[in-house]
């Protein structure tokens, strides 16, 4: 794989540091666990962690709410260790890649404790101070992501800071050029420690309306929603000017890139296909000055149907700039799981489709043993968004429950008392029990399609053909290098006979979801209810063993 293009063609596999594993006992996952957890990673087949945040913070947000942008929590070790990290990721062919937070900082960091300080600091104009509308309360009615105003009164300065999440998170001026070029300074200061790139947190909200205007009702919002979608977020997401932010990124990260080393940018999209692909970035000479992925979550909301899932596929195809290169998520630290949004069976299903559609896959981790949502009781609720907004089922804690590794105390995640409590199936369900069940497992299913994808270039980098088959049957091609691999999922819970047409001459499968499929096929192929298939011809066989 050329240096130049990893991130085109490699997986990507999220880490959230809280729960992966802990390696001093406090509870909570640290960099040192990572570090021992680095051959797994590599038996998986994955290509770069991205590793959500670990700087110093408050935890408010757990970890989303920085004070400071150029070290690392204690509570997750030090910046020799996270050195001692990337070399050893590295040394392994690993790459790294860090959660970068540019539109908000921790109400405790010194920029924001400076800003509130006075009308007159020097850095009063590095955040969104407002004055009180004419009755007091706040200048207009954004809201925040996670209940109420997304503005707070400073008493002692008698004006309001802007924030789109909590208030413990004010939102960043990024009209102000001083505060470009210090967040830019930060993206320098971890790419000379090596980083491979940044995922960045909420690129879209980064700059809001220079006049602050009010936003429009919602004409589609329902009574019993989350009130935050009460507006229709016109003047403080995805405005034009957040283009030429992301141009100036690039750049800054792009001066790091070079034939041995690309560094990439993936933005924290939420939006749809029309609106995400300009974050590519194509210019008037037909270039790409974007980030290189904008994280396409479309999975994550669609409903989980073959027709919903084919349209989908192909209006993400045909909307990409010429040259962009495509990815797909199912899940990750903000939404329920996968296997819990579909259940385990279909799971499956969806572990195929995100390793053999076109594009960079993300996975979370966890999903690849089929960890589910663990219902935490009130009394036990960490996240601020649960918290603040009770009972909506909008809390992510579900879905950021410690890796369960073994049947040992605690899954082997710590040999303290775990910060989230275990899912309660976490002595059977680990990664050691799925690595001994080699066929059946998701973890072996996992493995098998990875191994797959790195070794079939049709997989990897070939093209995208939609397929016409039965209604419950998502069919595709992947064409590439003179190889033509085709996949069929059955979402449905029939059995499916499919079309001798669909397929090759002298078929073979090279993975199935269902262990006991068979790996030649005699007489027509009929697909088992809920079952997906990777069908190649024998000679594509030789290429998997190579
Ligand atoms: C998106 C992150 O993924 C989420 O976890 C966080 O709460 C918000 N951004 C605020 O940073």
């Amino acid at each position: 794989m050329s240096a130049d293009t990893w991130w085109k063609n490699g997986i990507v596999y999220q880490i959230y540091p809280r729960s992966f594993q802990d390696s001093n006992g406090d509870g909570i996952g640290d960099l040192d666990g990572i570090r021992a957890r680095l051959d797994y990673l590599v038996s998986l087949g994955i290509d770069a962690v991205w590793i959500s945040p670990i700087y110093p913070s408050p935890m408010a947000d757990f970890g989303y709410d920085i004070s400071d942008f150029c070290d690392i929590d204690p509570r997750f070790g030090t910046l020799d260790g996270f050195d001692a990290l990337v070399g050893d990721a590295h040394s392994r062919g690993l790459r790294v890649i860090l959660d970068f937070v540019p539109n908000h900082t921790s109400d405790r960091h010194p920029w924001f404790v400076q800003s509130r300080s006075a009308r007159s600091d020097r850095r009063r104009n590095w955040y969104l101070w407002r004055d009180p509308a004419p009755d007091g309360g706040p200048p207009n009615n954004w809201v925040s992501n996670f209940g109420g105003p997304a503005w707070t009164l400073d008493p002692s300065t008698g004006q309001y800071y802007g924030h789109s999440f909590l208030k413990e998170q004010p939102d960043l001026n990024w009209r102000n050029p001083e505060v470009r070029a210090a967040m830019y300074e930060v993206l320098r200061f971890w790419l000379r420690r090596g980083v491979d790139g940044f995922r960045v947190d909420v690129l879209s909200q980064i700059i809001k309306d220079a006049q602050f205007r009010d936003n429009p009702p919602n004409p589609d919002f329902v009574e019993g929603q989350d009130p935050f979608h009460r507006w229709l977020m016109l003047y403080n997401t995805d405005l034009p000017e957040v283009q030429q932010i992301v141009a100036e990124m690039r750049r800054v990260v792009d001066a790091f890139s070079d034939t041995h080393s690309s560094r990439v940018l993936i933005g924290e999209l939420y939006l749809p296909f029309a609106r995400l692909v300009a974050y590519y970035g194509l210019n008037a000479q037909g270039a790409l000055e974007g980030v290189q992925l904008p994280f396409n979550f479309q999975l994550i909301a669609t409903e989980w149907q073959a027709a919903r899932i084919d349209r989908l596929v192909r209006d993400y195809e045909a909307a990409l700039p010429p040259g962009a290169a495509p990815n797909w998520v199912l899940g990750n630290h903000d939404k329920p799981r996968i296997a819990s949004r579909v259940g385990q069976q279909m799971a499956r299903i969806a572990a195929m489709l995100l390793l053999t559609l076109r594009g960079t896959p993300t996975l979370y981790y966890g999903d690849e043993i089929g960890m589910t949502d663990v219902p935490i009781p009130a009394d036990e609720v960490q996240d601020p968004f649960e918290k603040n907004k009770p009972g909506m089922g909008l809390g992510r804690d579900p879905e950021r429950t410690p890796m369960q590794w073994s049947a040992a105390a605690s899954a082997g995640f710590t040999t303290g008392t775990p910060w989230l409590r275990l899912a309660a199936d976490w002595r059977t369900h680990n990664v050691e029990a799925q690595s001994h069940d080699e066929a059946g497992s998701m973890l072996a299913l996992y493995r098998h399609l990875i191994a797959l994808r790195r070794a079939q270039p049709a997989l990897n980098r070939g093209s995208y053909e939609a397929l016409a088959a039965e209604d419950e049957v998502l069919a595709y091609a992947r064409n590439g290098e003179g190889q033509r691999l085709v996949v069929l999922l059955n979402f449905g819970a029939a059995s499916a006979p499919m079309s001798p047409a669909l397929l090759p001459r002298q078929p073979i499968v090279l993975a199935s979801t269902d262990p006991a499929r068979a790996e030649f096929i005699k007489g027509p192929l009929v697909l088992a209810p809920y079952e997906g298939v990777v069908i190649g011809a024998v000679v594509d066989k030789a290429a998997t063993m190579r």
